[in-house]
């Protein structure tokens, strides 16, 4: 009969708990149980295993899965395209346009919060690419759903040009243009739109490059 102790380091016992953990070759004493109790060796695994999160490419893989997400009867929300395709068209129109890569990135991914925040939907999806994109380009995510008000929210009785606040900003003619060329018309399903294999090389692209802090710190590098 085993012992106890070679029980516990069984390649069996092992690998479940690796398993457990998510990352491999970890030991469990480098592992936190608690924020009480973390020591410096722990938080720069745990630091470390962020960076490698993002480094290996799982970090792009998970925000193109959400993105699949989309591709879905139930987020049309009464457009002719669901999000998943009025993404990949809103990107299609800015590769054709001759827009660079990040802006292209930003284009398909603008919405990419969409089917789990639906207002603040922009915000949202400026947390997750805002890291990677420049002030500009950020600014224009967090801030592109009032300045799409300025086609519908007459309809919902409300002011089309809540936009105006933003007239200050040295971002503003920017955001509107993002808009008008690429967010606004990109519901057509009679448009030839890229699949997304086109554009997945540039999504893996715009996340290897090192995050900029956000937040009140960083846990990746
Ligand atoms: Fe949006
Ligand atoms: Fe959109």
């Amino acid at each position: 009969m085993l012992s106890q102790s070679r029980l516990l380091h069984s390649p069996l016992a092992l690998a479940t708990r690796h398993c457990a953990g998510a990352a491999v070759g970890t030991p469990t004493s480098l592992r936190a149980t608690s924020l009480k109790l973390i020591n410096a060796a722990q938080m720069r695994v745990s630091i470390q295993e962020s960076t490698d999160y993002r480094r290996s490419g799982e970090l792009a893989r998970q925000v193109l899965q959400q993105l699949r997400q989309q591709d879905n009867p139930h987020t049309h929300f009464g457009f002719g395209l669901n999000l998943f395709h009025h993404g990949l068209q809103s990107a299609t129109r800015a590769l054709r346009n001759g827009e660079n890569e990040e802006l292209v990135v930003m284009a398909l991914l603008h919405d990419v919060c969409e089917h789990t925040v639906p207002s603040g939907h922009g915000p949202a999806a400026a947390l997750v690419l805002g890291p990677y994109l420049s002030e500009e380009n950020r600014w224009i995510l967090e801030n592109h759903e009032i300045f799409q008000g300025y086609y519908y929210y007459e309809l919902l009785g409300e002011d089309k040009n809540k936009r105006d606040a933003y007239r200050d900003s040295p971002y503003f003619d920017a955001c509107v243009r993002f808009c008008e060329l690429y967010d606004v018309p990109s519901f057509d399903p009679d448009y030839a739109t890229e699949p997304l294999s086109t554009f997945e090389p540039m999504v893996h692209a715009l996340f290897q490059r090192k995050p900029k802090q956000q937040g009140a710190c960083s846990m990746m590098e």
